[in-house]
């Protein structure tokens, strides 16, 4: 192992080299997962954005794949999303070979530097080799800026209507609010709707939305509108809202004023769903950025800058006649499971990645803490109905004054037990398989030696994690 390669995460996705935010364009097809996702290879901190790429057969191990979409005379392509055109809607294919159609945003840096405010407009590129070579539509924009600056990140998603016939619809930041666009096409596109000016976290601009249709467990039929935000997240800096109700007429209404966090931790952001999944799987499958606007670009990894979360499965829950969406780990993550080892009070780590699974002994409180030889430590607990992660000791923070910090999430309902999955640098910890998660980044002088379980936990036991 080079120094470079310190933090490198050994089964969260990274771009070899390179900067790396948003999640974008996933999509599903021919017993591939596509991940797309903001890129900027020539430097470590944001700049003129890409699409870059990578594939994986079970959601774990990801082979990056070349630049799928560069930036052209329109702009840098901001975050979007992908589908598959099976019914060639768009023409851009043809009937024995549909295309996948990407929709994402033309951010025009000179239109921004100039003044102007429509310089967010929506593009499409199509690809008929299974996502491995694009080709950009000649009449972009097919969604120009309707006088609002911040415009973007088109999601996509194919809508039966009422009365039964197709149409695409399109779910798009508008700033402060979410607009709703539907197509037949995919290149025309017409406003149906908007929604949230007056309702959930305001507290910074409006991006990456994403809108699911899930059952509830009485077995209604739900929509959930997920709305990232940045800044004004729960811990400072970005973070993912959402919220539950109807989608109907073109456009969305929300059951109650309630705000949700899609996550508690401060590193998940901009996360949202695979298209195009198999349907006999019925799963609503979810990767998000695992890091924060607020010290993203400076965080101390040396040739790659962002790793994404594992992958999730979304599912709605109801607690105390709530509905919540819960954010279980990807089925698929347990193939990376080496022998289970059963442990007591403390333990040797036995390696950096790790899954710690935990049942705890019903006292609804607990306390466990990872260290290492230079007394560097996390804890994680939970005490009077809040359940936090402290990273204030967890070695490097000196390049942000934020970073080191305590973080809580209310959780009124008992913890049963925690899976909490560690890597090179980050944590991300599921209660009651996901029914609260906060997922933080750590930066460790020196690799997670030791855990001890304090407090609360009456069987533990590790799975190595190895590729
Ligand atoms: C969210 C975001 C998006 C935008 C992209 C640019 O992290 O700001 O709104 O499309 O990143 O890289």
């Amino acid at each position: 192992e080079t120094v470079t390669e310190q933090y490198r995460p050994e089964y969260h996705f990274t771009p070899q080299k390179g900067w790396m935010n948003d999640p974008n364009g996933m999509f599903y097809l021919d017993g591939e997962y596509h991940l797309f996702y903001q890129y900027y290879p020539d430097s470590t901190v944001w700049g003129p954005m890409h699409w870059g790429h990578a594939v994986s057969k079970d959601l774990v191990r990801w082979e990056e794949l070349p630049i799928a979409i560069y930036p052209d005379s329109l702009g840098y392509i901001f975050s979007g999303s992908a589908v598959y055109d099976r019914e060639n809607t768009s023409g851009l294919g043809t009937e024995e070979t549909p295309p996948i159609v990407a929709v994402f945003t033309y951010h025009d840096m000179a239109g921004e530097k100039s003044g102007a405010t429509d310089f967010q407009s929506q593009g499409i590129a199509f690809s008929v080799d299974k996502g491995r070579t694009w080709t950009k539509y000649e009449g972009n924009p097919v969604l120009p800026n309707q006088g609002i600056r911040d415009f973007r990140d088109p999601k996509v998603t194919e809508l039966i209507k009422e009365d039964g016939t197709k149409r695409w619809n399109m779910t798009l930041a508008a700033q402060d609010r979410i607009q709703f666009f539907e197509s037949e096409d995919l290149k025309t596109w017409k406003f149906t709707g908007e929604f949230g000016q007056s309702i959930g976290a305001h507290g910074g601009v409006w991006e990456c939305p994403d809108l699911l249709s899930l059952t509830a467990p009485n077995g209604d039929q739900k929509w959930v509108l997920l709305v990232s935000i940045n800044p004004g997240g729960p811990q400072k800096g970005s973070a993912t809202q959402y919220f539950i109700g109807n989608f109907e007429n073109g456009t969305f209404t929300p059951d109650d004023t309630m705000i949700r966090w899609l996550d508690y931790g401060p590193d998940n952001y901009a996360g949202v769903t695979w298209s195009n999944l198999p349907e006999e799987e019925s799963r609503t499958l979810f990767i998000g950025w695992m890091s924060n606007w607020l010290y993203a670009q400076v965080v101390p990894t040396t040739s790659w800058r962002s790793a994404m979360t594992v992958a999730r499965e979304l599912s709605l829950i109801e607690i105390n006649g709530v509905l919540l969406l819960k954010s279980a780990p990807a089925k698929e993550l347990e193939s990376l499971r080496g022998e289970e080892i059963t442990i007591d009070k403390t333990s040797n780590l036995p390696s950096q990645a790790v899954e710690i699974k935990l049942e705890l002994d019903g006292s609804d409180n607990f306390a466990l803490v990872f260290s290492n030889e230079l007394n560097e430590k996390v804890s994680i607990t939970k005490e009077m109905g809040l359940v936090s992660i402290d990273r204030t000791y967890a070695g490097n923070e000196a390049f942000h004054p934020d970073f080191a910090a305590m973080h809580s999430a209310p959780m009124s309902w008992k913890a049963e037990d925690l899976r909490i999955f560690l890597d090179a640098c980050s944590i991300e910890v599921f209660v009651n398989n996901g029914e609260l998660v906060m997922t933080s980044t750590l930066f460790p002088s020196s690799p997670w030696k030791k855990a001890a379980f304090i407090s609360g936990i009456e069987n533990a036991s590790f799975f190595d994690l190895k590729k």
